[in-house]
This record gives C-alpha cells, sequence and structure tokens, in this order.
C-alpha cells in the first residue's frame, strides 16, 4: 500500500514541470553529495585463502573417501604422558572418576550435555578424554568454543602443559590471534570464530567432536551453535562421519538444549558429581551504593584480620577492576617501605569522586557482558549480616593505613592481554597473599587456583535494550542469583571458604533475576536478525534455536531491514513483499550497520556520515536519538501553572530558535537545536544547572556523552577511517553543506518517517491547516509546538516521534528534506515510472548511484512518495 502507483493527470502544466525538472536551470540543480553506498568500511579481518572450485571439489571427494575409510567411532587407544604432579591434580578433580562414562555417551551419542560445577574438571578434562580415546586420529580436530577469548587462550594453555604437548598440536584461535596449525588436533577458540569456520565449511568436516563450553551462559553465539549443530551432527552421523556434539554447562538447567525441537533423538544428559567445600555466604546488612568503596574495605579487612587465602573480588568492568588494583595495591604494596605511610582522607575522596561518575566502562565490548533484564541500583533495607560487623569496618576506616603484608593484586577482565590475564593461575610472591578482582570472567569460565574468599559486589555490565529508543547501551546492574551463587562457589574450591556479599539478603531475594536470560531474547529483533544474516544464516525465521524469539517478529524486522538496504532480495529491485523473505541477504551497507550497538536505522546514519567530516556530527546525533528525551519538554512542565508554562515555553523556544541557525541550516530544524544544545551544555561543562538552564535533561545529556564516547571507540576500532574520529567537547556548529548532508543521512536511515505536507496540495476544504500525511497512518499529523519549523513549515520533513498533543498527533524532532532525494536515499519507498530515452535521471557510474535532479513540484498525486522515473 505505501507504494501507491502515481497517476498523475499529464497537464500540460505538469508537462511543463517535469521538463524543467528533466533539463533544469542551473540553480534547479540539487548536487546531492551523499551516496547510498557505505562510507564506513569494516577493517579486514586476516585473509583465509579461498580453494579453487575445482580445489574445493577434490578436497571434498578425498575427504568423502577418508570419511568412509575412517571407522565409525575411532576406538583406539592414544597414550598422553603426563608428569606425576600433573597425574595428582586430575586424579583429585570429580570428573577423573567419570572418564570411561563420559567417553561411551559420546561414542553412543550424537549429542551430549554434560553439567558439572564449575572447578569439576569440564573444559580442561574433557578434550583429554576424547584425545586418548582416538577421536583426534585421522587428521581430525577435537574443537571447543568459549565464549570469552581469556577462556579459548588460558585453556588451551592449560590442556597443552597437562598433555606434555606442544602448542602447535593443542591450540587456540581467538579473533586476531593464535597459534594452530596443520596438526592441531585439540583446538580451542571462541564461539565467533567457530561461526566464520562454518560459513566456510558447513559439515565442519576436519572437526570430529565440537564441545559448547559454558552453554549456560546462553550468549547469543553459543545459542546460534547449538542450532546449527543440532542440524549438522546428525546429518554427518548419517553420512557415517560422525560428528560429536557436546554441550557443557555450569548449571542443571538445561531443558532448552535438549528439546525434540532442537533434536529429534534426545540428547544423554550426564551430570558430574561437584566436590565443593562448603562456603559461608554472608550478606552485608545495608547495600551501598559506592559497592567499590565497600569492596576496598571488605578486602582490607579480610587481608588484615582472616587467615591465609587467596581473595576473589567480582566488580563489574574494567575500569573498576583497575581502581581497586590501584588502591589495593598502593595501600599493600608487594615491596613495602618503597612508600611513606598514607592517611586515608585521599582514598575517600577517591571514592567520592568514582561514584559520581559510575565506573562503566564502555570500551569493553565483548564478553564481560552478560544479559538480563535491569534492576535498580536503589539502596533496600536491612538484611541480615553474617559478615564482618560494620561498626568495626568504621572504626577502621578513621585509622591511618600502616604498611601490612604484602597483597599480590591482579586484575581479571576479558581485554585484558592475554599474557597478563595467565598471571592469575601462576603461584604469588613468597609471603604475598593473592587478591585477583574480576569481572563475570571468572564466575564460570576460569577457575582461579587457592581461592578461600570470595568479595561479590553482585554487579556485572550488561548491554541492555530500551524497546522505546532501540538502543543497547551498557549499563551495570544486578546480577542474576545463579551468578551469585557461582560467584560465591569460587571460594569453596581448596577447601571451607566464605563469600561476603556486599548486598542485603533482600536485595538478593527481590531484586535479583533467577537466571539469565537469554541473549536472543534481550536482543531487538531488528538487530538479531541483521546478526544473523551477517553471520549468513538466511532463514532467520526456521532457526532452531535454543529459546526462538517469535516467528512474526522476525518477520517484520526483515521487511524493515530489506527497506533500510541492509538486507535485499536475491533479485535486485524485486518487491520485498513479493518474494519469499527467507531469501533476503545483507548487504555491503548491512555489514557496516550490524558493527553498531544502535538501531539499524540509526546504524545506516553512521555508515553513510564518513565523509566532509560528517561523522563527529552524525554520532552526537545518533547518541541524541537514542536516548529517551535529551530535550525538556516545554509543553509539559510539571508544577507549572499554565501562564508559567507558557512564559517559559515562549523563553525556551526562542532560544532554540535561535540555535537553529538561519539560512539553509535552518532546514536542520530540531536536529540543528539538538546539536547546538548539546554542543552548548557540554562547552559549559555538564553540570546540571548548565543543562536545565539550555532546557535539557542532565541525565540524557551524560547518557548522551557515554554513547558518543562508545561510538567513537568502536568506530575507531573497527572501521577504516582517514583520520581517528575524536570525540570533540567542544564541537562546531556544523557548515552549511554539513548540515544539509545530515539531513540526508538522516533520511536514508528513516525512510519511514517522512511526512510530507498535505495542506497546500489541494483545495479539498477539510485538510486542516499545517497538516501532514506520514506512511504509517491514515491520520494528519501536526509539527509540535515545539518545534523551530513550526513557523516555517516544509513540504516534506523527517520526524523522530508522534506524540498525541490534546488529541492531535503531533511529530516533535523535525528537520526538513527536499523530495528530490527521495528516491536516492529511499528508494524502497518510490515508485518509478519508466525514463524516456535521452532524458535523464541519470546513472552515475563513478559514484555507482542515480543522480536524480527533479524539481519539488513534481509528482504531485503519487503520495506517499512522488514517482520519479528510473533509469
Ligand atoms: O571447566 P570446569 O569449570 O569444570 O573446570 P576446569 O576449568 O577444567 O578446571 C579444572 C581444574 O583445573 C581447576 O581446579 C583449576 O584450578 C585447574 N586449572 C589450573 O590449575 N590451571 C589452569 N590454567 C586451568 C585450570
Ligand atoms: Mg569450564
Amino acid at each position: 500500500a505505501l507504494n501507491t502507483p502515481a497517476s498523475p493527470s499529464k497537464s500540460d502544466d505538469d508537462i511543463e514541470d517535469m521538463k524543467r525538472a528533466l533539463s533544469p536551470e542551473p540553480d534547479d540543480i540539487q548536487v546531492i553529495e551523499v551516496e547510498c553506498k557505505p562510507k564506513l568500511e569494516i577493517l579486514e579481518e586476516p585473509r583465509v585463502e579461498k580453494p579453487t572450485k575445482q580445489e574445493t571439489k577434490a578436497t571434498l571427494e578425498t575427504k568423502v573417501v577418508q570419511a568412509k575409510m575412517a571407522p565409525r567411532v575411532p576406538a583406539v587407544y592414544v597414550p598422553v604422558e603426563r608428569t606425576p604432579e600433573i597425574q595428582l591434580s586430575r586424579a583429585k578433580l570429580p570428573i577423573f572418576a567419570e572418564e570411561q562414562t563420559i567417553v561411551e555417551a559420546i561414542r553412543e551419542h550424537t549429542v551430549t550435555v554434560l553439567c558439572g560445577e564449575t572447578g569439576s574438571g569440564k573444559t580442561t578434562q574433557v578434550p583429554q578424554f576424547l584425545y586418548e580415546a582416538g577421536f583426534a586420529t585421522n587428521g581430525r580436530v577435537i574443537g571447543i568454543t568459549e565464549p570469552r577469548r581469556v577462556a579459548a587462550v588460558s585453556m588451551a594453555d592449560r590442556v597443552a602443559t597437562e598433555m606434555s604437548l606442544s602448542k602447535d598440536i593443542v591450540s587456540y584461535q581467538i579473533r586476531y590471534e593464535g597459534n594452530a596449525t596443520e596438526r592441531t588436533r585439540i583446538l580451542f577458540m571462541t564461539d565467533g570464530v567457530l561461526l566464520k569456520e562454518l560459513q566456510r565449511d558447513i559439515q565442519l568436516s576436519r572437526y570430529s567432536v565440537i564441545i559448547i563450553d559454558e552453554a549456560h551462559e546462553r550468549s547469543m553465539y553459543s545459542d546460534v551453535l547449538i542450532g546449527l549443530l543440532s542440524r549438522i551432527a546428525p546429518m554427518r552421523a548419517r553420512k557415517g562421519d560422525p560428528l560429536k556434539l557436546i554441550v557443557m554447562s555450569a548449571t542443571l538447567r538445561v531443558e532448552d538444549f535438549t528439546q525434540p525441537r532442537l533434536f529429534r533423538e534426545p540428547p544423554m544428559v550426564m551430570t558430574v558429581e561437584s566436590r565443593q567445600f562448603r562456603v559461608t555466604i554472608h550478606f552485608s546488612r545495608r547495600t551501598n551504593d559506592n559497592y567499590i568503596a565497600e569492596a576496598y574495605k571488605k578486602v582490607c579487612q579480610i587481608h588484615r584480620q582472616l587467615p591465609d587465602g587467596g581473595i576473589l573480588v567480582f566488580v563489574a568492568g574494567q575500569q573498576e577492576v583497575n581502581t581497586l588494583i590501584d588502591w589495593l595495591s598502593h595501600d599493600f604494596p608487594l615491596n613495602p617501605g618503597s612508600k611513606a605511610k598514607e592517611t586515608k582522607p585521599k582514598r575517600v575522596k577517591q571514592r567520592k569522586s568514582l561514584q559520581s561518575a559510575p565506573a562503566v566502562d564502555l570500551n569493553d565490548y565483548s564478553a564481560d557482558v552478560n544479559d538480563d533484564r535491569g534492576a535498580d541500583l536503589d539502596e533496600v533495607g536491612a538484611g541480615e549480616n553474617l559478615g564482618l560487623d560494620d561498626e568495626m569496618m568504621e572504626r577502621e576506616d578513621q585509622q591511618p593505613v600502616e604498611p601490612s603484608r604484602p597483597l599480590f593484586c591482579l586484575p581479571l577482565y576479558s581485554m585484558l592481554p592475554t599474557s597478563k590475564q595467565t598471571r592469575v593461575f601462576q603461584r604469588p610472591p613468597e609471603g604475598a597473599r593473592l587478591c585477583v578482582v574480576a569481572t563475570n570472567v571468572a564466575e564460570t569460565s576460569i577457575t582461579i587456583p587457592d581461592v578461600r574468599y570470595v568479595v561479590d559486589t553482585g554487579k556485572e555490565k550488561a548491554r541492555l535494550h530500551d524497546p522505546v529508543t532501540g538502543v543497547s547501551q551498557f549499563v551495570v546492574r544486578w546480577t542474576s542469583q545463579a551468578s551469585a551463587n557461582q560467584r560465591a562457589g569460587r571460594a569453596g574450591r581448596v577447601g571451607p571458604g566464605d563469600a561476603y556479599r556486599l548486598y542485603s539478603s533482600a536485595v538478593f531475594n527481590d531484586e535479583f533475576e533467577r537466571f539469565s536470560e537469554p541473549e536472543v531474547l534481550n536482543k531487538p529483533v531488528d538487530e538479531l536478525v541483521l546478526q544473523m544474516k551477517a553471520m549468513n544464516i538466511v532463514k532467520v525465521r526456521n532457526f532452531p534455536f535454543p529459546t526462538p524469539p517469535d516467528g512474526d517478529a522476525i518477520e517484520a524486522g526483515e521487511r524493515r531491514l530489506i527497506k533500510l538496504d541492509v538486507l535485499a532480495m536475491g533479485v535486485k529491485g524485486a518487491a520485498a513483499d513479493a518474494v519469499e523473505q527467507a531469501q533476503a541477504r545483507i548487504t555491503a551497507l548491512g555489514r557496516t550497520v550490524s558493527l553498531f550497538p544502535v538501531a539499524p536505522k540509526f546504524g545506516v546514519v553512521l555508515a553513510l556520515a564518513d565523509q566532509y567530516e560528517l561523522l563527529p556530527y552524525a554520532v552526537c546525533l545518533v547518541a541524541a536519538l537514542s536516548v529517551r528525551e535529551p530535550l525538556v519538554n516545554v509543553t509539559s512542565i510539571r508544577g507549572c501553572d499554565a501562564d508559567e508554562t507558557k512564559r517559559l515555553m515562549v523563553a525556551c523556544l526562542k532560544q532554540r530558535r535561535t540555535w537553529a541557525a538561519q539560512g539553509q541550516s535552518h532546514q536542520l530544524g530540531d536536529l540543528m537545536v539538538l546539536l547546538k544544545a548539546i554542543g552548548a551544555a557540554e562547552f559549559d561543562g555538564l553540570t546540571p544547572a548548565v543543562c536545565e538552564q539550555l532546557g535539557l535533561h542532565h541525565k540524557a545529556v551524560v547518557e548522551i556523552r557515554k554513547l558518543r564516547k562508545q561510538l567513537t571507540d568502536l568506530i575507531n576500532a573497527t572501521c577504516k577511517l582517514s583520520r581517528p574520529l575524536v570525540l570533540d567537547a567542544k564541537m562546531k556548529p556544523p557548515t552549511e553543506l554539513q548540515a544539509k548532508l545530515l539531513r540526508q543521512t538522516t533520511l536514508a536511515g528513516l525512510g519511514d518517517q517522512v511526512a510530507r505536507r498535505v495542506d497546500r496540495t489541494t483545495t479539498e476544504e477539510e485538510i486542516p491547516k499545517g497538516a501532514y500525511q506520514t506512511l504509517i497512518m491514515k491520520e494528519f499529523v501536526f509539527i509540535h509546538p515545539t518545534s523551530v519549523l513550526l513557523k516555517d513549515q516544509p513540504d516534506f520533513v523527517v520526524y523522530q516521534q508522534i506524540v498525541d498533543v490534546s488529541g492531535k498527533k503531533c511529530m516533535m524532532t523535525v528537520s526538513a528534506i527536499e523530495p528530490e532525494w527521495l528516491p536516492l536515499f529511499c528508494e524502497s519507498y518510490c515508485t518509478f515510472g519508466d525514463v524516456v530515452e535521452g532524458e535523464s535521471p541519470r546513472y552515475n557510474r563513478e559514484k555507482d548511484c542515480v543522480m536524480v535532479t527533479v524539481s519539488a513540484k513534481y509528482g504531485s498525486s503519487a503520495w506517499p512518495l512522488p514517482d520519479v522515473k528510473r533509469p
């Protein structure tokens, strides 16, 4: 219905118009500088040589022959030499006694689910069992996927050591790094790496076993892998060349992995008994917001007062890890005496500053992030306190810090360089106590030896999705009860231990979710679909997810993405709705867009913006449009009477009009207001008072700042840029050209949010003044009274939101656009007629786009969008 074919009455006037349009006077020519091609290109990963067609066939044939010759399940024993110490430590692991049962189960079943407490030996031992049982003979590889890089690297290292095998036999492969060779027989990798390999070889022919480790984390990639392997493994079994799938989980909640929808033949579920010592859990009486300061105090107490044993502290993110490490290693240096006594006040000050700026490290995109719904950080009433008492803490707080026994402080988070991560497995220096400050990396994937005390802030960093604005952002929030229990369990590995929770039991019971929600359910569906397509999974609706998202929602998402040009049907130009969507594939633009943690429509704006120095503005706008209500809506100021509201409104609008510059730049409208208001706020220091004066919500502007930083860092890290993108707090206003280009890029992402003014184009009486028509509803809409474009209403606008103002539907955050841009930037919303020979619009080969030069009057009755001739 959107593409209503046009039937313009070809009156003489119209024809004149068209002629003029097609051979425009020099002044009429609208040069459209922005091309509908991603300007931001993704950095290339290390290239993998693609085999030629012939080669592929030859290798395939050899493989088939090999498979036929190979015994169905290799029943050989491959001896491994191990040192006596290693043998001894292995023998202590609960899984060790189960070797035979596990190997037999795997031989007999295509799919095995293996549950066992963290530290029971799943990750380090199962690959060894399989190696010895002959699964790595005949040139085959045992593959293990980890959701975190640190686990892949350290586990490969550990297993190589245990087996006395070299690193080219037990290897790892993570995103830009690895030591795998032709000789590799056991390969630890991140789940993303295996997904990439699947795109080259859907049969995974070089593997005899794939182990999906840490499946309980329910990361999107491991869910997708389980889905894919639920089809591949039985297929390989039918071919007589079995591929075994082992799903390993630290929790017993595995129903999602065993459903008949996923596996026709029910998987074998095995549980390894854990050898866990008793862990006493101490809740705090109060829940203090400044959990870093609390963690610091608790570690000091433990270190001064409690017997030997390592301390493991859980915080939310990388910055917090570093802060705590700084404080602790300052107070308990490894070589005491090097630093003079210091009194507390400085520390306390530092902690205050930390409180005012929550330490969320936005640089850390990868695996420290789990998924869950948010929780309020508000303090909650008293709970029990079984720990060291608060009074003691306060007393201690007033004392000067005495140099004390050294504390061997080590950080652990996923972005830490590998060489530093593996230090946690080494012995601390003589006489020092080990203290590891970690993110949830240390929750299940890595077992740190000799930990007796766990200090848990209860916090984790998560990427949350706001369904209203469509943006994903990192937030610090409560972890789940399951995770908190995993954390506590880390204290009971070597003997009875203690876990100190820096929150009350009331908070734990009332505010913590029981389990982490699967990432695929938490992600906005458009983003999920785009990412699946980025993995070349074409039929998303039919995909066997362990917990599938709603199928209709997936299809609607696909349709939106096709219109956005981030997905395309096989046949270029085919009507999106007519062809089966299952065939839609990702475009080059889509690949770039899939990098950004914002709604795909905003991703498109970013992807097009790397030209004419536009990118900093685009980043700022996308950030601003991605948070809720940055501008104070002056029509609804609470607690003001009508007169007062009106006065405030007039003052605010006056300022906003001055911001929306004169001349051409004025057309950028409310987006210009946003740019300038944010620029002004940052220039003046971003305080609540400054923001209020500028008509901005302070909290929103702080959020915008964070998101700008996150996007800037991400673009710098992943895109080809002529020079690095800097986050400029004192951004100059855009030039006229830039303002125009910003309108064009915004249009490119928001093609379905265009409205056309209809009160002038018709003589019909009943159309009210200032009425616009949108693509999404029949009702007329109007420009919101707070918009700077209210006075001089353009013919075509792009809006961000429609709200109800006393029964009238109003568009908020409006910019003017030119209708001749529509076919170029929103081709999928336009209807095209045939072009008469010799009359352009022209296809510009160099720019690979259609240069359209039609006049604004063209296509009067062809609404929704003008119908434009296409070459
Ligand atoms: O995977 P799961 O949590 O069941 O256990 P694991 O990671 O295989 O760890 C088994 C044991 O190996 C633990 O007691 C670890 O402390 C130990 N280990 C080690 O000492 N050094 C490493 N680099 C890795 C594990
Ligand atoms: Mg493990």
